[in-house]
């Protein structure tokens, strides 16, 4: 069983009102809607739609880049969101000529010139073809996912096998996506997960949000970034209101309060981060890195070479050997089972007895890892872990403040204890330390909850920029822009590389900060052509906890219903 408040259990909603979903102008929205359709009787000549789905995007407001490690993190769904029109064309009983020809799934975007159409055949065992890094890649992962997850279940082949399956002639699929591409909001997650639904209901299944964040997450993996499941889970399983805190193995979402007085911010840095293309010198690298570091902990730890090879996640290790998963022993681990800088192939292999790392990652199947493995020589182990740990902490702590826990027991645990201890200073009143650098002791004692949250979220951005090493010049430029404007806390969200920043202020300076960062950051950007005047409302606004996926009522008579 997941965390209480989860929703993991519910189905996508059906919804017959816009409103339901959209805080938006309902007749923008509405004429959003007609133009899918319109564009998808254009493109399909005449066909109507049979189902339609939409699916946000989303902010990681704390708790980057540990998803994949198992750790919890602490998203919002936003308020743009991916919206697809499908509809599933049949032959004709006794039509010879139909009953050979083959099945296609066909693909298409309103914005047809930036991204055009594709035909596949309706086959679910086809490759996604990593290396042209098409739109319609996103697609191709929701739909293989569907049967992944029907296998799963033992029902592939009667699913296979039924009438409606056999008599598929075509199945057409439109497109109209809102959230910025390389931004670090996951447009992917979101173009994956609507599609994923829409095809779900058009097929006339019906899974559960946990299958469906679940086998997303999984799916997304074959367009080659081997990521973990938060952007499928928030959206898939946001609220209106809430920020959630995503918990996996098993996938959960627990409702997370923010405080009412406090307004979010996203700035895009307008550096394009593109996860898929350079995953294999960063995304995908870290997931190797930190997986080097959990087998060489378990090693620390007496394990036997060959049962320590088999670990995957940080917190696998931890969870073991780390006092049942305490953090602050994790870190105080870290520093003894994993050198400073960095280790070579050569010495992960011989020195610390690995053997061949391509086995470990088994590259033959494996082509993210394979290329991962042939294009990198050294692996920074001890600061990944790092911040692996100090961030799982953090948003556990992060969590604890929003439910009303005071920002002083936050920094509490054993070895911060002993190490105050040690030092020679009294845990309550905490260590004055501002270095990240440093695992323990950032005090936040008799501090506000605005000004801790704030202070998680500055920890969270300088843990990775110097441990991650995810962030670029872009990104700390613009999380400046944001404090000097006035924020209380600001972060790189998302990835990284390039993206997004999200920032934290009291609502009632908000619009300020706004016209600060527009003018401090983005107004050199538009003259230099960096970025257009014309986005800026996609470039920098305020954002408040969204809906999740839901599928909307369409009759074609009166259209989505308003
Ligand atoms: C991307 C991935 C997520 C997560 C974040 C970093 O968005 O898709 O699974 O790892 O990066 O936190």
């Amino acid at each position: 069983m997941g965390a209480v408040g989860s929703k993991q259990h519910a189905r996508v909603p059906k919804v017959s009102k816009l409103s339901d979903v959209y805080d938006d102008n309902e007749n923008s929205v509405a004429t959003r809607y007609d133009t899918l359709v319109s564009a998808f009787k254009t493109q399909f000549e005449g066909e109507k739609p049979k189902t339609i789905a939409r699916s946000p995007g989303r902010v990681n407001l704390i708790g980057e880049h540990i998803d994949y490690e198992g750790y919890s993190v602490l998203p919002m769904a936003i308020g743009l969101d991916v919206i697809v029109a499908v509809s599933v064309a049949l032959k004709e009983e006794g039509n010879v000529e139909e009953d050979e020809a083959e099945a296609t799934l066909s693909i298409a975007n309103v914005d047809g010139e930036k991204y055009t159409p594709k035909e596949f055949p309706f086959d679910h065992e086809q490759e996604v073809d990593v290396k042209s890094h098409h739109w319609t890649n996103y697609v191709l992962c929701g739909f293989k996912g569907i049967f992944d997850q029907l296998k799963k279940q033992n029902k592939l082949e009667s699913v296979l096998e039924s009438a409606f399956m056999k008599r598929v002639k075509k199945v057409m699929v439109m497109v109209d996506g809102k959230v910025p591409l390389g931004s670090g909001l996951s447009s992917s997650s979101a173009l994956n997960c609507a599609v994923t639904v829409a095809l779900m209901d058009a097929f006339e299944l019906s899974f559960t949000k946990g299958e469906l964040s679940e086998l997303t997450c999984l799916s997304e993996r074959y367009s080659g970034t081997q990521s973990g499941g938060m952007d499928q889970a928030i959206s898939i399983m946001g609220e209106k209101d809430l920020a959630k805190r995503i918990d996996f193995n098993p996938i959960g979402a627990m409702d997370v309060p923010l405080p009412t007085n406090l307004t979010f911010l996203i700035g895009n840095s307008c550096a394009v981060s593109k996860k898929a293309e350079s995953a294999h010198k960063h995304y995908n690298l870290r997931v190797v890195e930190c997986r080097l570091a959990a087998i060489l902990m378990a090693k620390h730890y007496g394990e036997d070479i060959e049962k320590a090879k088999t670990r995957v996640t940080l917190r696998e290790v931890a969870d073991l050997y780390c006092n049942k998963g305490d953090l602050w022993t994790a870190l105080g681990a870290v520093r003894k089972a994993l050198n400073e800088g960095s280790y070579t192939k050569k010495q992960l292999e011989n020195d610390e007895g690995l053997g061949d790392l391509r086995k470990i990652f088994d590259c033959e199947n494996n082509e993210a890892f394979n290329v991962v493995l042939q294009k990198n020589d050294t692996f920074k182990l001890r600061d990944r872990a790092r911040h692996v740990f100090s961030e799982a902490r953090r948003v556990h702590e992060f969590q604890k403040i929003c439910e009303g826990q005071s920002p002083r027991y936050a920094v509490s645990g054993p070895i911060y204890e002993h190490w105050c201890k040690v030092i020679g200073l009294v845990p309550d009143v905490g260590v004055a330390s501002d270095d990240p650098t440093k695992d323990f002791g950032h005090p936040m004692y008799g501090m506000g909850k605005e000004d801790a949250l704030a202070k998680l979220m500055h920890l969270s951005h300088e843990s990775c920029k110097t441990q991650y090493e995810c962030s670029c010049d872009e990104l700390d430029e613009l999380v400046d822009a944001f404090m000097s404007a006035g924020a209380l806390g600001a972060r790189l969200t998302g990835a990284g590389w390039g993206g997004c920043v999200v920032a934290v202020c009291e609502s009632d300076i908000a619009e300020e900060i706004l016209a600060d960062v527009k003018k401090s950051f983005y107004e050199k950007r538009f003259q230099s052509g960096v970025a257009n005047i014309a986005d800026e409302t996609n470039l920098l606004f305020k954002t408040a906890p969204s809906a999740g996926a839901a599928i909307l009522h369409y009759d074609d008579e009166k259209g989505v219903i308003v």
